[in-house]
């Protein structure tokens, strides 16, 4: 099932660039596309700032916001900000579930990707290699809680359009919203990829939106890929969900 594309992307771009990003991403080709097609939305409906990923691994969904604007606008208009410990995932606590630490000791499972591990050197060769130059991204080695607080003061009065979170684990989780989530423009969209797949990353959303006082509605992806929310502070019409 795919949802109708925005303006400008067509079902045949967004098979292309899902295919060029799969070797770079473990997200389902309809994650992919709800990145892609959510990347040109926000910015065709002007809604202000710059796109990040926070847990890129080996970058695949960055690259498609990537590719999406070229698509559709001919060259990058929003820079993508990739940040990623590139050591793969912590340790995962107790608040993670079970599951969690299932999938982190069963080693030899082919999803494990030797715990998500990928160095920055390749995923710098990778995108290159796609065309793509520095400026038009911005890769942010390191461990969430260091690497934000920069990027928060670099980025300055620049808001965030559209960010993506894919950390898996709780506190990586919280660590991204706490410090990314006030920079969300309003009617920004905050990816949730992890919400149905891992229980820390569930409660570290609902923990957060609860402790902010926050009435976001979560909306769930097709086939419940992932989850997002748009920052808007309140319902003003009926008829906007
Ligand atoms: C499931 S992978 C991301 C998948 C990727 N977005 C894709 O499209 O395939 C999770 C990533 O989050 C990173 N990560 C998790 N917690 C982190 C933290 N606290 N600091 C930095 N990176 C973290 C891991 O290194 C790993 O690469």
């Amino acid at each position: 099932m795919m949802t109708a594309t925005p303006a400008g992307l067509t079902p045949e771009s967004l098979a292309a660039i899902t295919a060029r990003v799969r070797p770079f991403t473990m997200a389902p080709d309809l994650a992919v596309h709800f990145t892609a097609m959510e990347t040109v939305r926000l910015i065709t409906a002007g809604i202000p700032g710059v796109l990040v990923e926070c847990g890129t691994w080996r970058g695949g969904c960055s690259m498609a916001m990537l590719l999406a604007q070229q698509a559709v606008f001919g060259h990058v208009v929003r820079p993508v900000h990739l940040l990623d410990s590139f050591a793969g995932l912590p340790p995962a606590a107790d608040r993670d579930g079970p599951l969690a630490h299932q999938w982190q000791s069963e080693t030899d499972n082919p999803g494990y990707h030797d715990n998500c591990t990928v160095s920055k050197e390749q995923v710098l060769a990778d995108i290159t290699a796609l065309g793509f130059s520095e400026g038009e991204y911005f890769i942010h080695p390191g461990w969430f809680a260091d690497t934000l607080p920069p990027l928060a003061a670099q980025l300055g009065e620049t808001p965030i359009a559209l960010l993506r979170l894919d950390g898996d684990w709780y506190d990586s989780t919280l660590v991204c919203l706490r410090h990314l989530e006030p920079l969300v423009a309003v009617e920004g969209t905050v990816l949730i990829d992890d919400y149905y797949a891992w229980d820390g990353c569930a409660r570290a959303i609902h923990d957060y939106l609860s402790a902010g006082d926050h009435a976001y509605r979560i909306k769930s992806l097709a086939e419940f890929c992932g989850a997002y929310f748009t920052k808007r502070a309140a319902r003003d019409a009926f008829e906007i969900v």
